[in-house]
């Protein structure tokens, strides 16, 4: 995935401040409102505290002025440690209260997220790397959480407060010496008007090229094996260099930004500090001004005009990183959002929950109120394009009846896995209609219809667990005997049971543990226990051993029997057995019928035949003519 295509495919940002976002955002945290006031309150309390800070001070001050040797210095000090531990206890509590709201909204957002996830189309899919995805599940939403609960309410609220409260202390100590030092506020927005979008924008361009690094990342470790065969590896570095680059010049330029901007702050906050001094001191020292701050309010002062620079800077860090994290905030939420393109429409939710308020579907019934059983299917006129532009089925016809199996042909590229994809409604027709029992299966639920179907893919995915875990996947209230029945069905249990562990071997992630073969025996269980109504197989084109084949051969018969089926089929075996076969060339049937009559009209189909297959003829004549050993050393098909 080149990096123009991830650009691509993000979010456009606005860089504006964007009320809506930060509402939709917070209305996660909604939920733990009663959290968040506490939270809000400490933050509060904080600001206020330390504020108050510089009072003590003063008053210690004046004491020691007014009483000599007699001050009463321990009441001052007692009142000095009765400040620190109210503040000590509300940190502490205030510091809790953040992490758990942090952790609590971090994970609603990645569950919601894996959620949408899993009801996006696959069209979705197409145009996202995997990395893209992952960066925005893990490094997005905690960045969103940390900056809820961390940079907003105890950021922003603490150190608004300090501001206020010190201003206000200022102020009402001595109003004159307290604007002198509120005028370098202008200086701070100004420097941070400046700065902080400049350092936002190379904020987000690391983090797109970061995604894409992450992308690579995966495609490399993914297709290692590959990369390998071709030595590619000399390729891929450049790619990658060129990448690692551009990041790592972005990066070096948000640090030097980074680093002009913050001593900047300082610097301006500190001019604050020597004008409250200079000015502060002339006005201690000229015995006309009336009224002329005394040496403890002198000293308030210089702690108040300190203090001021730190929650400044604060504030101006978390404004950056609050942009940034609205840039954050776009992706997830924007991925959140995404509708996915093919859903339920609102009549099909309408059936659907009249039929729960009747306290469930009738026999015979689906969960929609339709009728549970497929009798036919029908293609009628159908177009489809993954990309405007590119048609990929153009007027595609097809009628299937109750018990057929279809088996699918043709060059690659032709459109049969489109056609299965169609079927299964993981990408709906551009043009045309696809019934199911004469009715337009977009007025059907997508619950209905996905789970009467039974989807053996060409590259089976496994997921990490069991082997026994893998094939009640299909249906997880199944019990032992169940899973087993499933297995011997397809021919399966043999080579199970000759594993470690037998039922409870681990598959490894994706399966890797198992062989392609042994994989789809496993995912035939699988199909088989979900008892599907159309079971559907992208047949495997690798070889397995003979053993093995005959292994699938058997589970498939076991699998088609008296269910429409669809079978992308690559062996002689399966097509011969076909109640129809169809040559699907261009996105169009060139051919169709059963085999004897596909070879005696000489036409693609036979070409097909005589050029694909004459080595599994050949082999398939060997292993049935060959002694058992001789059978077993024959060429793999
Ligand atoms: N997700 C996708 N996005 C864009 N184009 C796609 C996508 N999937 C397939 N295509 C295109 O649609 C056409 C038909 O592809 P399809 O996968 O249906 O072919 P196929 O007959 O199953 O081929 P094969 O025998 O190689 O599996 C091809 O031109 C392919 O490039
Ligand atoms: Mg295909």
């Amino acid at each position: 995935m080149s990096q123009a295509a991830i650009e691509l495919q993000d979010v456009e940002y606005t860089g504006k401040f964007s009320l809506s976002i930060w509402r939709k955002l917070f209305a996660y945290a909604w939920p733990y409102r009663r959290q968040v006031v506490g939270l809000f309150s400490g933050a509060l309390t904080l600001g206020g505290l330390e504020a108050l800070f510089p009072l003590v001070t003063r008053s210690v001050v004046n004491e020691a002025v007014a009483h000599g040797a007699q001050a009463r210095l321990w009441v001052c000090a007692l009142i000095y440690v009765a400040f620190t531990l109210l503040f000590g206890i509300t940190v502490m509590a205030f510091i809790r209260l953040a992490g758990w709201i942090s952790s609590t909204v971090s994970h609603d957002l990645r569950r919601r997220g894996f959620e949408h996830l899993q009801e996006l189309s696959f069209s979705f899919y197409d145009r996202r790397p995997a990395g893209w995805l992952v960066a925005r599940l893990t490094g997005d939403c905690d960045r969103l959480s940390n900056i809820i609960a961390w940079g907003v309410l105890m950021d922003v609220v603490w150190s608004s407060c300090n501001v206020i409260g010190t201003s206000t202390v200022m102020l009402s100590l001595n109003w004159r010496l307290g604007l002198w030092v509120l005028v370098i506020v202008p200086g701070l927005v100004l420097a941070g008007a400046y700065f902080q979008p400049r350092i936002l924008k190379l904020s987000r361009a690391i983090r797109k090229q970061n995604s894409a690094i992450t992308g690579a990342y995966n495609e490399c470790i993914a297709g290692v094996r590959t990369t390998k065969t071709l030595v590619r590896e000399e390729h891929n570095l450049r790619e990658f260099q060129a990448k690692t680059g551009q990041m790592y010049g972005d990066s070096v330029r948000n640090a030097v930004l980074s680093s002009l901007f913050f001593p900047l702050m300082l610097t301006v906050g500190s001019i604050g500090q020597a004008l409250a001094l200079w000015h502060g001191g002339r006005m201690v020292l000229a015995t006309g001004e009336n009224p002329h701050p005394d040496v403890g309010t002198m000293v308030a002062f210089i702690n108040c005009a300190g203090s001021l620079i730190w929650p400044i800077w604060e504030l101006a860090r978390v404004m950056a990183d609050l942009q940034n994290a609205q840039a954050a905030a776009e992706r997830v939420l924007g991925l959140i959002e995404t509708e996915p393109q093919v859903k339920d429409t609102p009549e099909a939710l309408a059936a659907m929950a009249a039929v729960r308020a009747h306290g469930g579907p009738a026999a015979g019934e689906a969960l929609d109120g339709g009728p549970r059983d497929i009798q036919h299917v029908e293609f009628r006129h159908v177009n489809f394009h993954y990309v405007e532009g590119q048609s990929v089925l153009e007027d595609f016809n097809l009628t299937v009846g109750g018990g057929q199996t279809i088996a699918l042909v043709g060059p690659t590229g032709g459109g049969k896995s489109t056609i299965v994809n169609l079927l299964g409604r993981f990408y709906e027709p551009t043009g045309g209609e696809i019934l199911i029992n004469g009715r337009d299966y977009r007025q059907r639920s997508l619950l209905w219809l996905q789970s009467s179907l039974g989807i053996v893919l060409q590259q089976p995915h496994l997921f990490s667990g069991t082997i026994r875990q893998n094939i009640r996947y299909g249906r997880l209230e199944a019990t032992d005997e169940e899973v087993e029945t499933a297995a011997r069905l397809v021919c399966a249990h043999e080579f199970i049971l000759k594993q470690d562990k037998g039922y409870d071997t681990e598959v490894g992630e994706g399966g890797v543990k198992l062989s392609t073969g042994q994989k789809q025996l496993v995912a035939f269980a699988r199909a088989v226990l979900a008892d599907p109504q159309i079971f559907i197989m992208d047949e495997a084109t690798s070889s397995v051993d003979t053993e093995t084949e005959q292994h699938i051969q058997r589970g498939l018969a076991a699998v088609l029997t008296g269910r429409i089926s669809f079978i992308i089929a690559h062996r002689l075996s399966t097509i011969r057995k076909a109640d129809r076969i169809l040559v699907i060339e261009g996105g169009r049937i060139v051919e169709q019928g059963r085999h004897r009559e596909l070879i005696a009209l000489h036409g693609q189909y036979y070409d097909l035949y005589t050029n694909q297959f004459t080595e599994e003829r050949t082999s398939e004549v060997l292993a049935r003519h060959a002694p058992p050993a001789a059978a077993k050393a024959a060429p793999a098909q």
